[in-house]
């Protein structure tokens, strides 16, 4: 398939696990075994939480569970305000301000999805979850950049 189907089926089917599944683009891929992780066991864990409460986000905009969506979202900006202490030998070589930036407007996007969740506004709720997923892909997308 070309390119472009596969960017348009990505976008129609989830993205990021269609980002995980495509082997997309030629930089290096964020690992999806445990055999392909050379980060600490404790930026995985916090990763593959994020993740997981990112689906359950998205399950609780596809089945109108706001209640999920809330504690997802509240998960996640735990999770970003208490970030991974030792990044810089868990192979992350990003700048320290900018990946401050990500992780900021990160927490800030989850807690905005927090409070359109609990005003039960489903297409608010279903914006800020897009700009959450973008923050996500913006921060990868700036540590895979970065010179190695
Ligand atoms: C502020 C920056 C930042 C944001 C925002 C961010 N991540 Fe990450 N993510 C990282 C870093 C750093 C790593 C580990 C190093 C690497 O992959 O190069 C990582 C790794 C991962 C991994 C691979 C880890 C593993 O266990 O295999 C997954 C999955 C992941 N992130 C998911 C997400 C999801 C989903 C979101 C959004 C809900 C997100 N990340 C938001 C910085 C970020």
């Amino acid at each position: 398939m070309s390119k472009t189907g596969t960017a348009i089926l990505c976008g129609a089917a989830s993205l990021l696990a269609c980002a995980a599944g495509s082997g997309w683009g030629q930089v290096s891929q964020i690992p999806t075994t445990v055999e392909q992780q050379d980060e600490s066991p404790q930026t995985r864990t916090t990763m593959h939480s994020k993740l997981l409460q990112s689906q359950r986000v998205m399950e609780g905009l596809v089945r109108r569970d706001f209640e999920a969506i809330e504690e997802a979202a509240s998960i996640l900006k735990r999770i970003s305000l208490s970030p991974p202490p030792k990044l810089s030998s868990a192979g992350d070589k990003s700048d320290e301000q900018v990946y401050e930036h990500f992780r900021l407007e990160f927490a800030r996007l989850a807690g905005q999805l927090e409070r359109q969740a609990r005003r039960r506004e489903p297409e608010a709720t279903a914006w800020v979850q897009q700009n959450l997923t973008a923050t996500c892909i913006a921060c990868h997308d700036y540590i895979r950049d970065f010179p190695q």
